[in-house]
């Protein structure tokens, strides 16, 4: 093992410059390989990827497009199952002279769907070396490519509610596919937690529904029409289209668990964690042993959940500990400031006191059926969630991505992206720049350090952009020693309790990549970069093993800038060809712990 500087977290490593390269650019005594493409084989009989003759079947069988949330596995010590979640697809990069809408063929449209959901490959390594890579070859009995086709089935109190039920499932509890599936978490007993985001975008007359269907269409943005450059799923699937089904909408934006390790298994939607543009879904007990699950609804002006069980975990109970997301009460978080809101301008500026900081509350919405929202049954709060917690009064956040919570310090950090739209009338000590370009990183420390409990307390320990731009905040480190950061989006942390962060969106004008920073001590933070991922990407996953000795992360839609095509494409990453979508793994070249 790596001696640990006191302090430093173990992160003695030499920070990787901004960059506008079209790579995956690493620090010094670092190695790089990419584990799995989109287009591999992942089941057994997958055919090669080959760019321009794609199909639908091969597609089904290959790994997905734009690789996001990543977890590991382990199977021993040089195995592992790798789950991996394909938010979207990007059809002007798939397919040559794509111009979308109706003049997308039938077969680019059944590769769309294909190319949605989840991945689950076998992984080896050669003794115990943080270079993991795909297996090939031999008995694969775990790979598995779940899609936006996949049958699947609803629990909870909202299932087989009228507004779940379709002219295709009227027991209303056999939903399709999923789709958007952004960033996830796993469970105590070791599957997989997928969020589904942004489903607005794969329907079609969503102005066409029913009048009282309609507030709830327009407050998750589904667009009216049929807009050209949609991906027009409803021409192979009728489902998509809402003035035929207008109930098909509220069967996608759900937690769904699945179980990596049986393959024959139906992947759950679980009601109980309600349904919004889901973001992570980061597990963690109580102090009495209930199950707590952080999420996030991305979107500008959106919510922070959490969900706590009725029951206990019990270890070594999977039966019923697999009950557990079933039932439970679903909060939404409120944040009330400790600075006078005089000094809360919309420019950043640190208020008197020191710090953007304060106490909040977990306000409840729903127990089991029991809903706390008046005017609301409790199958509504869950369908339509982003109305009950209008009505409770929660705090809108600046884009609340991902969650993790500290295992070293039981803090629980939220990335919000960014909010261009809110201005310095709106802004509030939780959310405090106005045309927030570059986002933040809240910490919230729960009362008594128990996620159970329904008050907290919370700080903003970074507030993002160019360290020289007065409206950042380091945790008070040197500003003259940390790296620049904008629209962080993912956060994981290592087993020394670093957080690291990974962006989207980089309003600085440079690549978007992976960071990593300290939270306690003196080096809380020392914000430093670790990588950068290549032109028109964004940087997903991240995940540091337990063992320390890898880093994975989620190349996602590398080349994805203004009028990319196959011909023009933003990236030729990562093979000096079409740019595809992949997951790399980055280790230290002498078997040094990750930030060495
Ligand atoms: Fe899919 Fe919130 O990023
Ligand atoms: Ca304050
Ligand atoms: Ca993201
Ligand atoms: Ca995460």
């Amino acid at each position: 093992p790596t001696p640990t500087r006191p302090g430093t977290g173990g992160l003695t490593f030499t920070p990787v410059a901004p960059n506008k390269v079209d790579a995956l650019t690493i620090p010094d005594g670092y190695k790089s390989s990419v584990v799995v493409r989109w287009g591999d084989p992942v089941l057994s009989d997958a055919p090669a990827f080959d760019f321009d003759n794609q199909s639908a079947d091969a597609q089904n069988k290959q790994f997905g497009y734009n690789c996001d949330f990543v977890t590991v596995f382990p199977m021993g010590t040089d195995r592992a199952l790798l789950w991996v979640n394909h938010e979207y697809t990007d059809e002007n990069l798939m397919f040559r002279g794509y111009t979308g809408g109706a003049a997308a063929t039938v077969e680019q449209i059944k590769i769309g769907l294909a190319a949605h959901g989840g991945s689950i490959v076998e992984i080896t390594r050669a003794g115990g070396t943080g270079q993991w890579e795909l297996l090939t070859g031999g008995r694969r009995r775990y790979n598995r490519r779940i899609t936006a086709q996949t049958p699947m089935k609803f629990t909870g109190p909202a299932a087989g509610h009228d507004l779940l039920k379709t002219a295709a499932d009227p027991e209303g509890r056999t939903p399709v596919g999923m789709l958007n599936n952004c960033a996830g978490g796993t469970t105590p007993w070791g599957t997989v937690l997928t969020a589904e985001e942004n489903f607005d975008q794969y329907f079609v007359n969503g102005d066409k529904v029913p009048d009282a269907q309609k507030p709830y269409i327009s407050r998750y943005t589904i667009t009216n029409g049929t807009p050209a450059s949609s991906r027009r799923f409803d021409r192979v699937e009728e489902r998509f289209d809402l003035a035929k089904h207008p109930k098909e909408a509220n069967r996608f934006g759900w937690i769904v668990e699945i179980d990596p390790f049986d393959p024959e298994s139906t992947p759950v939607k679980r009601t109980a964690l309600g349904r919004f543009k889901h973001e992570a879904a980061t597990t963690t007990l109580a102090e009495d042993g209930r199950l707590v699950v952080y999420m996030g609804d991305d979107s500008r002006f959106e919510y922070i959940y959490k969900f706590v069980s009725k029951e206990r975990f019990i270890t070594g109970n999977e039966a019923h500990n697999r009950t557990l997301l079933d039932e439970g009460t679903l909060y939404v978080a409120k944040f009330t400031g400790d600075s006078p809101a005089t000094e809360i301008d919309g420019t950043g500026k640190l208020p008197a006191d020191g710090g953007f900081d304060g106490s909040g509350q977990w306000i409840p919405l729903v127990s089991g059926t029991t809903s706390h929202v008046p005017g609301m049954s409790a199958a509504e709060v869950l369908v339509y969630t982003r109305t009950a917690a209008d009505k409770a009064g929660a705090t809108k956040m600046d884009r609340p991505e991902d969650m993790e919570r500290n295992p070293i310090t039981g803090g629980v950090y939220v990335a919000l992206t960014n909010n261009t739209n809110r201005t310095a009338a709106q802004a509030d000590e939780a959310n405090p720049r106005s045309s927030n370009k570059h986002g933040h990183v809240l910490e919230i420390v729960e009362a008594g350090d128990d996620a159970g409990r329904t008050t907290f307390s919370w700080s903003l320990p970074l507030v993002c952009g160019d360290p020289k731009d007065p409206a950042t905040y380091f945790a008070g480190y040197d500003k003259t020693k940390v790296s620049p950061i904008s629209c962080p989006d993912n956060v994981t942390f290592d087993r020394d309790g670093n957080l690291w962060i990974s962006t989207d969106g980089n309003a600085l004008g440079t690549n978007d990549g992976l960071f990593v920073m300290p939270v306690r001590g003196a080096e809380r933070g020392h914000l430093r970069q670790f990588l950068t991922v290549p032109v028109g990407a964004e940087t997903c996953g991240p995940l540091v093993t337990s063992d320390q000795l890898s880093v994975f992360v989620a190349v996602q839609h590398p080349g994805e800038t203004d009028g990319a095509t196959p011909d023009n494409p933003g990236s030729r990453w990562p093979d000096g060809d079409q740019p595809r979508p992949s997951v790399a793994v980055v280790w230290h070249a002498q078997g040094k712990k990750i930030g060495s």
